[in-house]
């Protein structure tokens, strides 16, 4: 009788897995860009912070994330793509002049937050892009920033913030 689960007939199903695995694209069409409701544009962000921003960030909170060639070989262009599908949902910096003011600040404060216990850029992200991993001071100028424009709305309750409105200078 012939053996099957053989060490040669297990690689050649595995590589053809493999190669069937690649018909199976990511999506790499981009987003309509308007460069009026990005973050970096609406905050009137200075350039070098911005392009830490842009590095560390928008590879998975924009609608321009950067596709390198591994981001063509399968199954590791479908983890990838998952990441900037969930990423972007949660928090979308090209799509800021969207978000209501609420929401913004919201958005700001959790930022800082991941920031703060260094959970962003993902690990998994930095194995590979080692320039996204921020320097201490990089991380700080980002924390600033972000703290710098929130406008602490979602903090307050509802009602709270109705009365206040005026207040507020
Ligand atoms: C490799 C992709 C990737 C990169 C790069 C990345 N993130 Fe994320 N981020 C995610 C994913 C995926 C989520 C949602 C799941 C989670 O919270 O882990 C997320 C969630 C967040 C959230 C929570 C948003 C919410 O409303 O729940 C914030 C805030 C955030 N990221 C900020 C940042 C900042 C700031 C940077 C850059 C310093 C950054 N991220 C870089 C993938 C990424």
């Amino acid at each position: 009788m012939k053996k099957r689960f053989t060490l040669k007939n297990i690689t050649v199903s595995l590589l053809a897995l493999l190669l069937l695995f690649q018909f199976f694209r990511i999506d790499k069409s981009t987003k309509e860009l308007n460069p009026e409701k990005d973050f970096t544009t609406l905050t009137k962000m200075p350039p070098e912070l911005a392009s830490v921003l842009k590095n560390t960030c928008y590879d998975c909170h924009s609608n321009q994330p950067r596709y390198p060639w591994y981001t063509n070989v399968a199954p590791l262009s479908w983890w990838i793509k998952h990441h900037i599908n969930e990423g972007s949902e949660h928090l979308n910096f090209s799509e800021w002049g969207n978000y209501s003011s609420k929401k913004a600040d919201h958005k700001l404060k959790e930022c800082g937050e991941e920031l703060e216990e260094n959970e962003m850029p993902l690990s998994s992200y930095l194995i590979i892009h080692t320039d996204a991993k921020l320097s201490a001071s990089q991380k700080t100028e980002l924390m600033n920033w972000f703290s710098s424009m929130r406008t602490h709305e979602s903090d307050k309750p509802k009602e709270e913030k109705e009365n206040e409105e005026k207040e507020k200078d």
